[in-house]
Formats: C-alpha cells, structure tokens, sequence
C-alpha cells in the first residue's frame, strides 16, 4: 500500500519531569508566547494534513495540568505513560493498528514545521523509518575539566523528533529490543537491524532541555507573531429594573438593562474588540439577536468564543482594556470582580485586563441616564 493511502497517528509523549529544567511546572506545560509547550506541539502536528489522529501522552496525576495546558483544544483522551522515555511511547503505541503509520514526537519540540512531516512521510515509501537530522556544526570532543580526546564530526549527525515508522516494523523492533531505556525508536530500529533514512531536519525543532533554551525559544516566537488591536463599542438602554450584569458579574442598580442577551456592555464591548483583532465581523454575526438560542444568553460566552477563534489562530492576547461611560451605577467598587471575571475567561492574568470608567458630565444619553455605553480595545499577537 502506497504512504499515502496509510492512516497517520502521531504520539506526543509528554511525560517527562523536566529535570535538566529546573524547578517549577514541567517544561511541557510551561508556556512561549502566552501558549504551552504542549500545545504548540499538538497543534504543530494536528494542523498537518496527512495527520489523521494526536495521541497525547502524560505522566499519571498530570490530566488537570494538561487539560489546562490544551485550554479547550479537542484532543483524545490522554494515555498516562511511563517511567521512561521509551516506556511512555510504548503505551502510546498499544492498540495503534499494523499496516499504517506512526510519527512519534517529543512535546519537548513544541515547533514542527509541515515540511518536515512532508519529508518524513516521503521517506517512508523507501524505507520503514525516517528521522529528521541536522549536521553537526561546533568541534566535538570529549572530556569534562580539560579535553581528553578529539573527536571526529564528520558524518554525524543529530537527530530530531517527530520521528516516522511504519507501524508493523517498529512494533516487531521493538518486541526484538524488549525493555529498553533508549532516549529514540531510530535506536531500537537500528539494533534490530532496519533501515533508517535522514531526512532533513530543522532548527526549529531543537529540544528544549535546559532554562536557556527556553529563553531563545520564546524571544523566536515572539519574533514571528505581529501584533493587531482591536475596537469593540456597545450599548445598552435602561429598562425595568435591575440588578444588571457587567463585566461577568452582577452589579446592584435600580435600573436594569434592555437587551437580547444579558446585556453585559463590558464583555460585549471586548468580545467585538478581540473579533476586531482576527477581523471575524461583529459579536451580531456570531450571536444573531434574532436567534432565540441567545435570548437572555450569558455573555461569558461570546467573550469565549472571541478568544477561542484568536487561539485558533495561533494567536495570544496579550491585554484587554475597557471604559465604562455611564453616570451611575458607581463602577470602582466592582472593577476589581470585573476584572477577575474578565480574566478568568480569557484564561489571562488579570494584571492584563483593565477596566476604567467615566461619566460623561451629565451630557449625552450617558449624562442623562438613558443607558450605559463602553467602549474596549485589545491587542493580540498573530501569527504573520
Ligand atoms: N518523556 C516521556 N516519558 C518519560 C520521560 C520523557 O514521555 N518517562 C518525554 C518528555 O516529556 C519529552 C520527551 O520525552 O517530551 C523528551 O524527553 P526529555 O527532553 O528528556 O524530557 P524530560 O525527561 O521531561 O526532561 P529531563 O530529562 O530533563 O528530566
Ligand atoms: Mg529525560
């Protein structure tokens, strides 16, 4: 059967603790760019066309922590792993059928680029392996204190993840090796005297072990994602009476607020303003208010949504900032829910979401207590 015609299953093992990283959360899940580790990973391999299913594997007790990590991103249910490298792609691998193919990564190289998996897959109509491979640049040597010997770099080569196998030859590889400790399948396939092609490899792809590869990672990211800035403006009438819901929570007020959905004039105003970052219409075009499905709505979710077509992108918000214009109800007192509230949405800091307010002077529709407008602007990063 032709490559092409195979189902592809990738693994991403993300098991690990991390340790050459130090401290703290485990590598994979912290994040670059405003985006875990792992995420960049899974979204890397699942944006492939020929990638057909994500496999995602995670230490046992870590499900909430990737849960978190994914934010909301439709992926299987995780496999828990094991207590080493190889034992963890093992668990990846059951119950995978023979007679497709199996591209097994490291959430640890969160950046795969397509042309990579193009090559791969290529190289697998010759042969039943395929690893991505860069030359090796710096002396090698060995030593520790002083250098004891030389050694000679010509014709090695170092190897990369996502690493490509058809299925029926890794497992029979690895049924020959029996447990192993190897830190690749390129190793086990070798021992058990399979071919393994190189294709070429990317820099992109390095492996991020220690604190300093995290900072170039991030400063490379960032380098890549320009930034947008949105506007969002909206309205709402007083009506009957209150409470009225602003920024996510309930605030006290004689007067209510007139509208299709919650009325919320604070998470309307950011929902149109992240829409406005991605240029994706109003929040009329995705919530229709002739659509009873929105009838009182919550408006937490159409903030959602709006932040989840800017990750859809690959993007990250980096702040929202809104101003309140109404003569009363005081808004200082809630700023700092809103704000919470806000944030808690976003799944952001809440250092990166202000809410202000003003009043207008008595002048206006404002000033004369009809409504309450707001006015939002949020910046994000995308990808170029
Ligand atoms: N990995 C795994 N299961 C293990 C060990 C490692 O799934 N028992 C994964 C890691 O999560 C990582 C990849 O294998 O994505 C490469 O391993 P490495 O860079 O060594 O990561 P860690 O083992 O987490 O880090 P360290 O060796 O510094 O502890
Ligand atoms: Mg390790």
């Amino acid at each position: 059967m032709p490559v092409t015609a195979m189902p592809v299953t990738a693994i991403i093992v993300a098991a690990g603790s991390g340790s050459r990283m130090g401290e703290g959360t485990p590598k994979q899940y912290r994040t670059i760019a405003g985006k875990a580790v792992l995420a960049h990973a899974v979204d890397a391999l699942k944006s492939h066309p020929d990638v057909n299913s994500v496999r995602i594997v995670i230490a046992d007790g870590q499900e909430i922590t990737a849960q978190a990590a994914l934010n909301g991103r439709d992926v299987e249910p995780f496999i828990v792993g094991g207590a080493t490298r190889a034992a963890s792609v093992a668990n990846g691998l059951a119950g995978i059928e023979n007679g497709g193919i199996v591209l097994i990564h490291d959430a640890a190289r969160p950046f795969c680029p397509h042309d990579v998996i193009d090559r791969l897959l290529g190289a697998l109509e010759e042969a039943p392996a395929a690893v991505p491979a860069l030359p090796v640049a710096d002396t090698l040597a060995s030593g520790a204190e002083r250098i004891e010997r030389m050694a000679d770099r010509k014709g090695l080569v170092r190897v990369q993840t996502p690493q490509a196998f058809r299925v029926d030859a890794l497992r029979s590889a690895m049924a020959t090796a029996g447990a192993t400790d190897s830190t690749d399948e390129s190793s086990v396939m070798i021992a058990a005297g399979f071919k393994v092609a190189i294709v070429e490899g990317d820099p992109v792809l390095e492996k991020l072990t220690g604190p300093a590869d995290f900072e170039r990672a991030e400063a490379l990211q960032l380098a890549f994602l320009a930034p947008r800035t949105g506007f969002g403006f909206d309205v709402h009438a007083f009506s009957g009476s209150g409470p009225i819901m602003m920024g996510g929570i309930e605030v006290p007020h004689e007067r209510g607020l007139a509208g299709h959905s919650d009325a919320d004039v604070v998470l309307h105003a950011i929902t149109d303003a992240l829409l406005g970052t991605v240029a994706e219409g109003d929040i009329g075009q995705h919530f229709p208010p002739s659509d009873a499905e929105w009838k009182g709505a919550s408006s937490d979710r159409f903030l959602a949504h709006a932040a989840s077509l800017v990750a859809a992108r690959g993007g990250v918000i980096d702040h929202v900032d809104c101003t309140v214009i109404c003569e009363a109800p005081k808004v200082g007192p809630y700023r700092d829910a809103m704000r919470q509230r806000v944030a808690e949405i976003l799944a952001l800091p809440v250092s990166r979401v202000s809410i202000k307010a003003t009043t207008t002077e008595r002048l206006g529709f404002t000033g004369r207590g009809e409504g309450i407008a707001a006015q939002a602007v949020a910046s994000v990063r995308l990808p170029q």
